[in-house]
């Protein structure tokens, strides 16, 4: 939980790199200004301007891989479920792949594909984290619930990752507009697609299965988070492309509510996917109904 709060504030530093224009501040990688990290001279960089986020991004991500590395060696230590394992290793990959992506992208002065990329990878690397963090919760590890049977279609599993699947595509045209490299209208009308889904979902969820609390807690959140980010999408929208057309350029108001609406795009990701988990743990996928859990659902 540790690594996943403090990756989350680093989406929002990266962020502000973006919102700030401050990508190119420092030139080099992996070096800045010349001096390697893991030295002392690294951490003499000063601090201004476009360098504050730039340079202090950098520093932050590479502690983030520090604790990514501490976690993988731990769980491949104390857990003995395979693939807890290889999914520590997993998160290790995809830091070491962000970092290099990160220097690419200043390498070759932010060529939207790399940008675009370094900027989704960021959020699927915090899903893993939110994932790992899921899964050695002590609700996770005491005991397997029972599944409840699902007898409607399309079944709420099925739904749940449509719904992952659509968030990240809308995600991926947000990063791709975010970076030159498409233009808004893509990223708007999925958002309707996006809605209709975590809508659809969530609201079967509180229908059908309120009386499981780890699926109410989700799609609750899920729901309110959405209606945010609509909101910090439409303030991104007017800040960014209605208000600023001649105002020097970053206004701090776009900076924050874009800022705003990358880090809570990001909630909305992982709490689909945490959505998406504990509906496979608690629905049964087949549609045969066990007696014990059609009790249960009754009850509930
Ligand atoms: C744990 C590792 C890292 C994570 C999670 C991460 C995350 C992010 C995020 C979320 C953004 C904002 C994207 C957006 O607003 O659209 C960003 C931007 C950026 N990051 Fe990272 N980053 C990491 C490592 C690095 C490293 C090692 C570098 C090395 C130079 C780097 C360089 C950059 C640059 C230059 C930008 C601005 C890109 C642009 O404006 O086009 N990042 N990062
Ligand atoms: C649930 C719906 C939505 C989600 C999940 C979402 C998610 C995102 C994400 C994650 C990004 C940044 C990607 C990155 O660089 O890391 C983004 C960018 C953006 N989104 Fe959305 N978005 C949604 C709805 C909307 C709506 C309805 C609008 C406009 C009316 C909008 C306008 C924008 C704009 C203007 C940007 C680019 C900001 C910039 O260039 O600084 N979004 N969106």
């Amino acid at each position: 939980m540790f690594t996943a709060c403090c990756t989350f504030l680093l989406i929002i530093i990266g962020a502000m790199v973006t919102s700030k224009d401050a990508g190119l501040s420092v030139p080099d990688w992996p070096t800045s200004f010349g001096r390697f990290p893991v030295t002392y001279r690294y951490f003499e960089v000063p601090l201004v301007g476009g360098v504050l986020y730039e340079h202090g991004h950098r520093m932050i991500a590479q502690l983030i891989g520090i604790f990514t590395i501490i976690l993988a060696v731990w769980t491949q230590k104390v857990d003995r479920r395979p693939w807890m394992r290889a999914l520590g290793w997993t998160a290790l990959g995809v830091v070491i792949a962000q970092g290099i992506l990160g220097g690419i992208t200043v390498l070759f002065y932010l060529p939207p594909a790399i940008s675009t990329a370094h900027a989704t990878l960021a959020q699927i690397f915090f899903c893993i984290l939110v994932s790992i963090a899921l899964f050695t919760n002590r609700d996770w590890t005491e005991g397997s619930p029972e599944q409840l049977p699902q007898t409607t279609s399309p079944r709420l599993t099925t739904l749940s990752v449509l719904t992952v699947l659509s968030v990240f595509v809308q995600l991926v045209l947000g990063a791709a507009f975010r970076h030159n490299g498409l233009k808004l209208i893509p990223h708007i009308i999925s958002a309707c697609v996006v809605t209709t889904m975590i809508l659809w979902t969530t609201l079967t969820a509180l229908r059908r299965y309120r009386g499981i609390p780890q699926l109410r807690k989700a799609a609750l959140l899920l729901h309110s988070l959405l209606w945010i980010q609509l909101t910090l999408g439409l303030g991104a929208y007017l800040t960014l492309v209605v208000w600023d057309k001649n105002a020097p350029r970053p206004l701090t108001s776009m900076v924050i509510v874009t800022v705003a609406h990358v880090a809570v795009g990001a909630l909305v990701l992982a709490t689909s996917v945490v959505f998406a988990i504990q509906a496979r743990r608690h629905l049964a996928v087949s549609s045969e109904v066990p007696v014990a859990s059609t009790q249960k659902a009754v009850h509930a």
